[in-house]
């Protein structure tokens, strides 16, 4: 398994298909032993890589993926992994409504969404239930050596780091490893 998994990570990389670090990976493994958690809505699944190896930790994850490709290319990878747990979704996450509660959402998305994303699924999060965000830390980009759309991007992930950070809410602790990772849970 964990062989064919390397296969996998490396088909991803050489395809320029950005995937979870190995770190983050630990990390959400760490997270969901601790926490039991059981259940995962993910918002962009690219080829299923995530998915594919956090099902061996989770009873049932919803992924969502709009571009059709690549949905495609992750229902084949799921179905090779043999993971029935996996519900993989082609649609854009800002039209879909879940029909029940996740004891985790993962946002790795676009990252210019990540706050609309945060507030729109929160609902749908069980009361223990915790948000994790990828790639808060933008490749580590100096902000004066990009271009302008990358720069818009920056700031809009320095803002949404401002809105967790002053959330009445969640709290959120933030994770300087991989792209740089969130965990946000209910205040009590
Ligand atoms: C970083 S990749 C996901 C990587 C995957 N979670 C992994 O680690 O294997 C981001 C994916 O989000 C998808 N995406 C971006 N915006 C989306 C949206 N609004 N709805 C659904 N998918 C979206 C992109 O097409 C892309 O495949």
């Amino acid at each position: 398994m964990k062989k064919i998994l390397r296969n996998l990570k490396s088909k991803a990389l050489k395809d320029n298909i950005p995937i979870l670090s190995d770190e983050g990976i630990e990390l959400i493994i760490n997270e969901i032993k601790k926490r039991n958690l059981k259940s995962m809505l993910e918002i962009g699944t690219a080829v299923g890589y995530s998915s594919i190896i956090l099902a061996q930790h989770l009873s049932f994850i919803t992924t969502l993926e709009r571009n059709e490709d690549l949905h495609k290319k992750a229902l084949k990878n799921i179905k090779e992994y043999q993971k029935t747990n996996i519900e993989a979704v082609l649609v854009d996450a800002h039209d879909y409504k879940p029909s029940r509660y996740y004891d985790l959402i993962f946002i790795d998305a676009a990252k210019a969404q990540y706050e609309k994303f945060f507030i729109k699924y929160k609902d749908f999060l069980t009361s223990e239930g915790i948000i994790i965000c990828d790639n808060l830390n933008f490749h580590n980009l100096d902000i004066n050596k990009v271009s302008r759309g990358t720069r818009s991007l920056i700031k809009k992930i320095e803002s949404f780091k401002i809105f967790l950070k002053e959330n009445k809410e969640f709290e959120t602790e933030f994770y300087n490893i991989g792209d740089g990772l969130s965990v946000s849970w209910r205040r009590k």
